[in-house]
């Protein structure tokens, strides 16, 4: 009702418009669940993003504080708050990409899977929402089980008629980054030399960092190999540990949240070789999600890579993931269609 709120919002308009006649490059991104431990800076950082004209923060709690805060910072995207189920409508209304990390982080001793019970309903409400008012957008789920809210939402979808499996990512990028993060340790190099391809999925076992594929070439020793592995796979916990119960992953997942929606938006405007891993709807196995390699464009996942080829360690890897894997996507398809 004050007057500060009328000059922000006529200036968001003129800001808005401006950008669309100058033909500039903006897209509009929701955050849901922007007001967590997760959600707080990667709206820092979306809010930094050149390519994003419009940033839509969503929450049951707290985001008239976070938005207020967030509105100040002199970068071009307009900040808009949204609070609670009623609000939902309004702040996906019109949006390119949604992000989701909305749900309750695990605490030391919790698998994910422990966070289905909660989280499978969150995501489901969400996805129904995106479903009704921007089903064209570009989805990158970050609340986990990621192995199983991906195939609850693409339920979801799919009951809506709304279904796009090339629109859908989950996002497991924060694997990858801890891989690269790792490897560089060891080998002694910058984290920016190497890339890592993580494929399966995105809990213990399911992770499965490619060392025999990365970039620039090594050959690992069996030790090494296993170290690595091992301290990819419970990366997470590492952390989760670390914070004694007070949260998991947040300043590193909003990090790897912001380079994955930004390879998504880059996509969107066209740029070409845009590849990252993701879980998404697959055929690159027997099964109907799978993490690997994707190259992504101006309608999502644009083409699928092949897992390349796997050395015996990897082999015996990708058949223990691809159990437990099975078992936490039929677990999320048949709570969504419950
Ligand atoms: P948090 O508890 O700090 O924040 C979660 C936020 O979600 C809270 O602000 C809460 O109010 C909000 N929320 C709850 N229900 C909601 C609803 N129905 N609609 C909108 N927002 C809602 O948790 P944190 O640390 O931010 O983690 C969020 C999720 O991300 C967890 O499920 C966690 O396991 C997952 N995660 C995923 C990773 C990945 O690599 N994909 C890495 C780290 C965490």
């Amino acid at each position: 009702p004050n007057i500060t709120h009328q000059i922000m919002e006529s200036s968001s308009l003129r800001r808005e418009n401006c950008r669309a006649k100058g033909g500039s490059p903006g897209f509009k991104v929701a955050i849901l669940g922007a007001a967590g431990g997760i959600g707080q800076p990667l709206s820092l950082l979306m809010k930094m993003n050149p390519l994003v004209s419009v940033l839509h923060l969503y929450d049951v709690v707290n985001t008239p504080g976070v938005t207020s805060d967030i509105s100040h910072m002199d970068t071009s995207a307009v900040v808009r708050g949204f609070l609670g189920q009623p609000q939902l409508e309004d702040a996906l209304t019109g949006m390119d990409l949604v992000i989701i990390p909305a749900g309750v982080p695990r605490k030391p001793g919790m698998t994910r899977d422990d966070l289905f019970n909660i989280n499978a309903g969150i995501v489901k409400t969400l996805s129904q929402g995106i479903a009704k008012c921007c089903p064209k957008a570009i989805v990158n789920v970050i609340s986990n089980p990621v192995n199983s809210t991906v195939p609850i939402a693409a339920e979801i979808f799919k009951k809506a008629g709304t279904y796009d499996p090339s629109r859908l990512l989950g996002v497991t990028m924060l694997d990858v980054v801890r891989a690269n993060t790792f490897v560089a340790e060891v080998l002694g190099l910058d984290p920016k030399e190497v890339n890592v391809p993580v494929v399966g999925g995105h809990a213990g076992v399911t992770i499965l960092p490619l060392l025999s594929q990365i970039k620039p070439p090594i050959n690992f020793t069996p030790k090494e190999t296993e170290y690595l592995t091992s301290r990819i796979q419970n990366g997470g916990t590492e952390v989760v540990e670390a914070k004694a119960g007070t949260g998991s992953a947040t300043l590193s997942m909003a990090y790897a949240a912001v380079k994955f929606a930004d390879a998504c938006l880059r996509g969107l405007r066209g740029d070409a070789g845009v590849i990252e891993c993701a879980f998404i709807s697959s055929q690159v196995t027997e099964l109907p999600f799978f993490a690997s390699r994707v190259r992504l464009g101006r309608n999502g996942i644009e083409e699928i890579y092949p897992l390349g080829p796997l050395n015996e360690y990897e082999r015996a890897g990708l058949e223990m993931a691809k159990k437990e894997l099975a078992g936490s996507i039929e677990k999320g398809v048949s709570f969504a269609r419950k």
